[in-house]
């Protein structure tokens, strides 16, 4: 099993990401069928839409050691972490791709149109031809399986669209990418429990409000955002999605966080107030979020290192993909 995945690095992560995306991902390094494993920061993708170039570098590095501290082990052999940029055969890989890639491909995908309306003036080419280089991070591994939300769905198909086109116009060269099943928690914001928990939110891109506990936040900040959280009317702590949306998001947090099923802590808190209820919850998300904090802090202290094993696991990357563009440069008659 060769494994890939990305995430872009628009700002820090929540626990959405975590609990959602990056807990999976990191499961699955370790995996003894795993072959291969690389975990990309996509600096490309990311100024796709609005950013600001004087913090974007030490945003990437930020990212990459949230990534680390989260339990992501980059050995630069089986585990690779690797900025995006740092692998200049993606682009040139999405360039040859983009050669075989029909616009109207491109037209029909909802993505490009919602990042769109969200900033209107970024209407450029990069933005528009986003997919086709998400397909050469994939393919350029030649990886089989892509972790990824239900959103990124409408990309792995394109990804898929353009590794047969390839074959039949030069050859086999891509087998087909899948999206494994995971379970992977669906979060919604602490303000909005019918929005996702998201890192854009009403503070601006990259500054959750109090939508969002974001992995670096401090005990104080994850109280009060827990404080200030919307519930529902009723008192009784109940999951119940349609009734209780507020409550039943607090629950599944407190779930994950303490890796108890709802049931029990339904029972736990059956005679306890909305507010007792959240003291808890406020306090088991401080202590979960601690030892993440602690490694940030110690990795972070020593920057250069950070900056070394990215390094190291972007060689081998560069050597991995070397020999898939040399197969696909030859294959098209470069
Ligand atoms: P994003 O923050 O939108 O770039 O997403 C990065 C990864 O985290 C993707 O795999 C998403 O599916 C996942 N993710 C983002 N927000 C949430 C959330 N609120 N709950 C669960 N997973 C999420
Ligand atoms: N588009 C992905 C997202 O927004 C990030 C990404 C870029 C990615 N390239 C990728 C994910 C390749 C998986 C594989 O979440």
């Amino acid at each position: 099993m060769r494994i890939f995945s990305g995430i872009r690095p628009s700002g820090n992560l929540h626990l959405g990401n975590y609990l959602g995306a990056v807990k999976n991902w990191i499961e699955l390094q370790n995996k003894p069928d795993t072959e291969l494993a690389v975990f990309g920061v996509m600096d490309y993708h990311g100024i796709t839409t609005p950013y600001d170039p004087k913090t974007y570098r030490n945003q990437v590095l930020s990212v990459a050691t949230e990534y680390i501290s989260a339990g992501l082990n980059p050995d630069g052999k089986k585990i690779l972490l690797i900025r995006q940029s740092r692998v200049p055969q993606h682009t040139e890989l999405a360039w040859l791709f983009n050669t075989i890639t029909p616009i109207s491909w491109l037209n029909r995908l909802p993505t490009y149109k919602e990042q769109l309306e969200k900033s209107p003036k970024y209407n450029h080419i990069g933005l528009f031809d986003y997919p086709v280089l998400m397909a050469a991070d994939i393919l350029a591994y030649k990886a089989g399986t892509v972790p990824v939300g239900a959103d990124q769905m409408a990309h792995i198909d394109i990804t898929n669209e353009i590794a047969k086109k390839f074959n039949s116009m030069f050859g086999e060269t891509f087998s087909s990418v899948k999206v494994p099943k995971i379970e992977g928690a669906r979060i919604m914001s602490l303000q909005n429990p019918n929005n996702k928990m998201s890192k854009t939110t009403s503070a601006g891109s990259g500054q959750a409000g109090d939508e969002a506990i974001m992995l670096l936040d401090t005990p104080d900040e994850v109280r009060n955002k827990i404080k200030k959280a919307v519930t529902d009317s009723g008192s009784e702590i109940k999951f119940d999605i349609k009734e209780k949306p507020a409550i039943s998001n607090l629950l599944s947090i407190f779930s994950l966080v303490v890796n108890k099923e709802i049931p029990e802590l339904e029972k736990q808190y059956s005679n306890k107030s909305y507010s007792e209820f959240k003291n808890d919850l406020a306090e088991v998300v401080v202590s979960f979020l601690k030892p993440f904090q602690e490694k940030y802090k110690e990795i972070n202290s020593n920057p250069n290192e950070v900056e070394e094993t990215l390094i190291k696991s972007e060689e081998n990357a560069i050597n991995i993909v070397s020999s898939t563009l040399k197969e696909v440069k030859e294959k098209m008659g470069l």
